[in-house]
């Protein structure tokens, strides 16, 4: 119940802080990547709250360092790097990768407990958002590969 409820607070710090990501972002493929992972997450939200209902719990959120960690690491990259730069976007890709990351390792367990614990449509519900965090790191990776992380090279002076 405490990672749920991390892993909750989590995902409502992230749909505030990827707006803020998207319109930092310097590339029209970036900033729709984040904005299409917005939709998920919100809708992750809902599916845990679902979550937390099934477990005869109401929802509630508990700080995650982790995650506050991670947004604030991608807040100074931000501040780094220069509006309009591929670099930028560089940076925003491995930010979001790492949260992506967390998430993987968050949910990747919590589907295995609720799993043993015998709550199988609980362990159905966290592998399908596992597999929506697998999905958008591949995302990232690929628009990091297909052109970015070359333009970014390409500005290093
Ligand atoms: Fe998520
Ligand atoms: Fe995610």
């Amino acid at each position: 119940m405490d990672e749920l409820r991390d892993i909750y607070w989590a995902e409502k710090h992230l749909v505030k802080a990827l707006p803020k990501m998207e319109k930092a972002a310097t590339s029209d493929e970036l900033a729709t990547a984040l904005a299409d992972h917005l939709a998920v997450t919100q809708e992750q939200v809902t599916r845990l709250e679902q979550v937390f209902e099934m477990l005869g719990e109401k929802p509630r959120g508990k700080k995650c360092e982790g995650m506050e960690g991670l947004v604030k690491e991608g807040e100074s990259v931000v501040e780094d790097t220069e509006d309009g730069s591929a670099t930028r976007d560089a940076g925003l890709i491995i930010s979001a990768q790492k949260v992506e990351h967390y998430e993987i390792a968050a949910y990747g367990g919590l589907a295995q407990l609720a799993k043993t614990l015998g709550k199988n449509e609980v362990a159905d519900i966290l592998g399908e958002i596992l597999e929506e965090e697998k999905e958008a790191d591949e995302i990232l990776t690929n628009i990091a590969e297909a052109s970015i992380n070359q333009s970014a090279s390409a500005e290093v002076k």
